[in-house]
């Protein structure tokens, strides 16, 4: 599949399993794919670095985003995890039993000011300057990215906004840290999904506002 074709076919597909699935790929498979899609993340474009507050532990890029990997089994325990908690993960729970591999993808704002010593919430809303507009478009590019890849490998792939996973409970099971803002929690399923699933929701908007005339206009001089 080329380029053309990737972006063309990719298409939100939201697995549903009524319970944890069998992996289909063997662990250096999930691997493999996993090192392949944040690859292509890191070749998105971006155009400011991201504040040295983050720069923490071993995630030390300048990177505006960072990326959290859970192969399927750690999918299946999380989902466990989530069970106990309040509100219920609904739909997540069952995405995270069909799931292959799931990268959560946060972005780091620039924040302004003291900042608290512990965060229950996200910093919202956060400081609406160029430098945060650029961070934002800079991490949706690699999330873009993500997707086109799975795509062209042909597993069916969904860009959530991550539901329970944005909330503190979730957050302190997958250790991400609450000054992170949290865009998209990219759920790549089995390329069998479309024969195992019992439901596969499509996006909502897939069909709307697609009329190239409808959003693009001719500058003429
Ligand atoms: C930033 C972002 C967050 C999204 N979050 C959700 C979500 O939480 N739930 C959902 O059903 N779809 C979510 N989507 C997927 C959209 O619903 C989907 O892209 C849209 O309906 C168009 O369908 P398509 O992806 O098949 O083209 C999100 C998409 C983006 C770009």
């Amino acid at each position: 599949m080329n380029t053309t074709e990737a972006i063309h076919s990719r298409q939100t597909a939201k697995v549903l399993a009524d319970s944890p699935w069998a992996p289909s790929l063997t662990p250096d498979e999930q691997e493999q794919l996993r090192e392949h899609l944040l690859n292509l993340a890191a070749k998105a474009p971006y155009h400011y670095k991201s504040a040295e507050r983050y720069k923490t532990g071993g995630q030390t890029s300048s990177l505006p985003f960072r990326c959290y990997t859970l192969d399927g089994a750690t999918c299946n325990t999380l989902a466990t995890k989530l069970e106990t908690l309040s509100p219920p993960p609904g739909k997540i729970q069952n995405m995270l039993w069909a799931a292959e591999l799931l990268i959560i993808t946060t972005w780091l704002p620039d924040v302004f000011g003291t900042q608290p010593e512990r965060r229950e919430m996200e910093p919202l809303p956060f400081v609406g300057n160029l430098r945060n507009m650029e961070h934002i478009a800079a991490t949706s590019a690699a999330i873009q990215n993500m997707l086109v890849g799975a795509t062209a490998e042909e597993y069916p792939n969904y860009w959530s906004s991550g539901g329970v996973l944005r909330q503190e409970a979730a957050r302190k099971i997958l250790e991400i840290p609450m000054e992170e803002i949290m865009l998209g929690a990219v759920f790549i399923f089995p390329k069998d999904a479309l024969e195992r699933a019992s439901q596969i929701m499509p996006g909502k908007l897939r069909e709307e506002g697609k009329a190239l005339e409808s959003f693009s206009k001719k500058v003429t001089l």
